[in-house]
């Protein structure tokens, strides 16, 4: 312990030792150079280095930074009639890399977010089994098999507001309905596995135990595929917002499959024609015909930064950086143009490029104030490439509010300032 204290920069001397060690030499030597003053905040302490912080009993479930208060998940008040049926959105504007904390993954809900006991919960298995059964979570946590996915969960509904045009201002509105989550639990097909599944089992039913009974029908090669049963995030039970304590995970498929509060599967040998797969969750296409059971999320990207909500503030050195996703399998390369398409060039990728999992993107740039009208553009690895809007409209029409992956503009202005834009 007290070797470690040693090494704080605590007094002033130290801390403009370890100032001196690092890059913050130039900035001071550069000052001096033009005759600036020097930077008080370099030679003079600090509050933070003249006292003792809090112990470590202050906050026993840590939380960030008060400076880090306006990173918040965000809800538009006039898209839906009330809160307890609504979407509370991700700030991917906010954040890096491609894990999304859990207190800021995005939340919907269509009856509020239930508090379930979880020695109260049961998961039922009945249907074209051999042997229905009843899981408790401690039965769960004792299966064998378990298992650690990351995968993104994106609502088909994300972007559905832009269908007909540029509407709202920042990636948190326009493509904030996506989250990136490690998953801990079993595989489905071991729980459905164990209750013996009837040769004429074609279909699953997955429901929850919210007041909504959530309700959606899976075709059971996926639920066999690669389908989770989870109860942990990113390495800590479930959030209460997203299933605690238990729920399904369907990995590239639209999130509306991904039953939170998960109680009851059952096997049947047709789709059970539920409300969100017959009304809702269905596309209706110009010549009155309606796209139905379109499960899988298409490849998609959008730039994070520079965005609406995260205008260029400098001139000069920059990073652009956003995500790519798809439902398909793995993100094999993003492209990013500054011109609205008309020149693209190669982004480059960093960290783990995992399949139906957020892919991180990035281009370095230098900013002398141009007009930018900035683009990203992903291909997945079956060769997919992300259609521009246009090229959507034209298949789909504009009746359409779910699968919108089309590529998304930002108009960068001289000032910085950045704007939600469609190219005619
Ligand atoms: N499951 C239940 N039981 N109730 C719900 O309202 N909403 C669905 C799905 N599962 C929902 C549900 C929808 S439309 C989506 S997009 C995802 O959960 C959202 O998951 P999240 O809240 O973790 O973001
Ligand atoms: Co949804």
């Amino acid at each position: 312990m007290s070797d470690a204290r040693k090494d704080r920069p605590t007094s002033r001397r130290s801390f403009l030792a370890a100032a001196a060690g690092a890059g913050a030499l130039a900035t001071t030597g550069r000052a001096q150079a033009q005759g600036q003053k020097p930077d008080p905040l370099i030679t003079e302490p600090q509050d933070w280095n003249r006292f003792l912080g809090p112990g470590v009993d202050a906050a026993p479930y840590g939380k960030p930074s008060r400076f880090e208060a306006g990173v918040v998940r965000r809800h538009v008040g006039w898209l839906t009639a009330d809160t307890i049926s609504s979407i509370n959105f991700t700030p991917l504007h906010q954040l890096d890399g491609i894990v999304t904390p859990n207190g800021l993954c995005f939340e919907r809900h269509h009856a509020g977010v239930p508090e379930i006991e979880p020695g109260k919960h049961r998961l039922m298995v009945h249907g074209l089994v051999e042997k229905p059964l009843v899981f408790t979570m401690d039965d769960l946590k004792r299966f064998p098999g378990r298992v650690n996915k990351l995968y993104f969960l994106e609502c088909a509904a994300n972007g559905g507001m832009e269908w007909r045009g540029a509407q709202l201002n920042g990636c948190q509105f326009t493509h904030g309905m996506i989250h990136n989550v490690w998953y801990t639990g079993v595989p489905l097909k071991t729980l459905l596995d164990e209750a013996g599944m009837r040769t004429n089992g074609k279909w699953l039913l997955a429901e929850g135990a919210d007041a909504s009974l959530m309700t959606r029908s899976i075709p059971i090669e996926k639920a066999m595929k690669d389908c989770l049963v989870v109860w942990a995030m990113n390495g800590e039970a479930l959030r209460p917002e997203q299933g605690y304590p238990l729920r399904l995970v369907v990995p590239g498929w639209e999130g509306n499959m991904w039953i939170k509060w998960l109680r009851r599967l059952e096997i049947g040998d047709q789709p059970w024609q539920q409300r969100e797969e017959t009304s809702k969750y269905t596309d209706l296409l110009a010549d009155g015909r309606s796209r139905r059971f379109t499960f899988v999320m298409d490849a998609k990207s959008v730039v994070t930064n520079p965005s609406p909500q995260a205008p260029l503030r400098q001139k000069g050195p920059n990073v652009l950086t956003g995500l790519a996703w798809s439902g398909r399998g793995a993100i094999t390369r993003v492209d990013v143009s500054i011109d609205g398409g008309r020149n693209w060039r190669n982004a480059r990728i960093d960290g783990p490029v995992l399949p139906m999992s957020l892919t991180r993107f990035y281009v370095d740039f230098d900013w002398q104030g141009e007009d930018m009208l900035i683009q990203s553009r992903a291909m997945d690895e079956t060769g997919y490439v992300q259609p521009t809007k246009d090229e959507l409209r034209k298949v789909r029409g504009v009746n359409s509010i779910y699968h919108n992956n089309g590529i998304q503009t930002w108009h960068v202005k001289p000032n910085g300032e950045t704007e939600n834009v469609e190219i005619l």
